[in-house]
């Protein structure tokens, strides 16, 4: 059966599987591909025996990441040559597209469409170039014209969205991919993202979180394009969109968080007591040589105020163990920093030279066996803190946007203010809405509220 019955001219939709790996804003990215291919007849599938076209978007931060998309191709390939009268499309999207561009082709030739994260708005155009049996179809531009302002409106999928707000990164931290794959930053202005919210919110969304590589580095022209406006401006405004409960926001730099987006957290409710700081090291001395361009004593500061604003922010953040150089004293002063300042949620990761990334050269490379210890010394402590956050909810009414249906019939599945899943027993009406719920339990993975919750 087609989608149209009653339209038997009408072409049966092709049928697009994508799969995103890497960061959220890979997330929003697939999300804007389907949308941009969608008025070209393609509906989305979570088949990908029954794509009639295949996206991988892409991350190029870890070597393991990048890998990753090679063995995925290996398993894709025999969908196209062991049926070939099926026209299997095969796109390669996002970071690793961006980093290695032509030697994907290269390496896996069964791929039709190489493209990088600037250029998806470009799409339809290289479908139909690579339909034409134009073969390895390549499009890694950093384009003068912003994607976004050739994009159709987003369409909502439930009560929480991604926004991008920001993208590409200046900083050039020394381990890392993002500038290189993303290019230079770019803020987009205000009145578009207001636009873009509003008609996310009119279409049931009630959590909005901002996105960007360096989200809180945001500097968009306002929208009576006299001023620019930093993340505390647009938080401020987006809080003034009438049922748009929650804002969050995501990867903020440490440098960049400056008094006025302090001072949103202490003035607007909306923003979710909830903040992802990455803080990579606990040394002062790798900060420097990763280029991080802030201490350690800066970052204290930073969260005491952020804590006197807001006492009940919770802080998440990401640690690299092993980056060339790093001593025992290091490691140690990674781990107190960590006992200290206490993570409800973190990721850890053992540092992964990343090829044209000044750290890949220097000298002083720690031996895999001695990250491997580390990460698992660290990982062990952030996993106790995390727990303890969570045990410590037991007991506690929270406020839980309710997002969707549960695993179990009958059950509701939310969101607390620090990002934890609630599980609840609840009508499906009363997804979209934000309830308060006793919580009764710690589970592994998220929090069980009490069944005389909503009703
Ligand atoms: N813009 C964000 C981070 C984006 S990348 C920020 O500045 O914090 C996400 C995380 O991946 C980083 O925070 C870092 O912890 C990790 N990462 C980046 N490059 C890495 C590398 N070469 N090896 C291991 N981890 C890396
Ligand atoms: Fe990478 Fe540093 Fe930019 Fe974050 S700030 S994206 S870690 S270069
Ligand atoms: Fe990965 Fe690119 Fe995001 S390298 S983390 S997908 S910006």
């Amino acid at each position: 059966m087609t989608e149209h019955p009653t339209d038997p001219a009408r072409p049966a939709p092709k049928k697009l599987f994508i799969k995103t790996y890497g960061c959220q804003m890979n997330v929003y990215d697939s999300d804007r591909m389907a949308d941009v291919l969608a008025p070209h007849g393609f509906r989305t599938t979570d088949d990908v025996d029954d794509a009639d076209m295949v996206i991988l978007n892409t991350c190029h931060i870890r070597e393991k990441a990048a890998e990753k998309v090679f063995s995925d191709l290996g398993r894709i390939r025999p969908l196209k040559t062991e049926r070939p009268g099926r026209g299997l499309m095969i796109a390669v999207a996002g970071c690793v597209g961006q980093a290695e561009g032509a030697a994907i082709i290269k390496r896996a030739p069964f791929v039709d469409i190489v493209l990088g994260p600037q250029t998806y708005h470009r799409l339809p155009e290289l479908v139909a170039r690579a339909a034409r049996g134009e073969g390895g179809v390549l499009d890694t531009d950093f384009p003068a014209e912003p994607k976004f302002d050739f994009l159709p409106p987003p369409t909502a999928q439930g009560p929480t969205a991604f926004l991008s707000i920001q993208e590409g990164c200046d900083k050039f931290c020394t381990f890392c991919v993002v500038p290189y794959t993303r290019g230079a930053e770019y803020s987009r202005p205000a009145a578009d993202l207001l636009q873009e919210a509003r008609g996310l919110v009119a279409d049931g969304v009630r959590e909005i979180t901002l996105l960007g590589q360096n989200v809180n580095a945001y500097h968009g022209v306002s929208p009576d394009k006299d001023a620019t406006w930093g993340l505390a401006q647009l938080t401020r405004a987006l809080a003034d969109i009438p049922d748009l409960m929650r804002i969050r926001y995501t990867t903020s730099h440490p440098r960049d968080m400056d008094d006025a987006l302090m001072e949103a957290h202490r003035d607007v409710p909306q923003l979710m007591p909830f903040l992802h700081l990455p803080v990579q090291s606990g040394s002062d001395r790798i900060l420097e040589e990763m280029n991080r361009g802030h201490t350690i004593a800066a970052y204290y500061k930073t969260i005491e105020r952020l804590r006197g604003y807001r006492p009940d922010l919770a802080l998440s953040s990401d640690f690299i163990v092993g980056f060339p150089g790093e001593t025992d004293e290091d490691f140690a002063a990674t781990m107190k920093l960590v006992e200290e300042v206490g993570f409800v949620q973190a990721f850890s990761f053992k540092y992964s030279p990343r090829p044209g990334t000044p750290a890949a050269a220097m000298k002083k490379q720690v031996p895999e066996d001695v990250k491997d210890a580390r990460l698992q010394i660290l990982q062990k402590e952030l996993t106790r803190q995390w727990r303890a956050f969570n045990q410590a909810c037991v007991g506690k009414t929270l406020d839980v946007l309710l997002t969707g249906p549960g695993r179990d019939p009958g059950q509701l599945v939310g969101r607390s203010p620090y990002l934890q899943a609630v599980h609840v027993q609840g009508d499906h009406s009363l997804i979209g809405q934000v309830r308060p719920l006793a919580i009764a339990a710690a589970l592994t993975n998220s929090l069980l509220a009490a069944p005389d919750g909503p009703r």
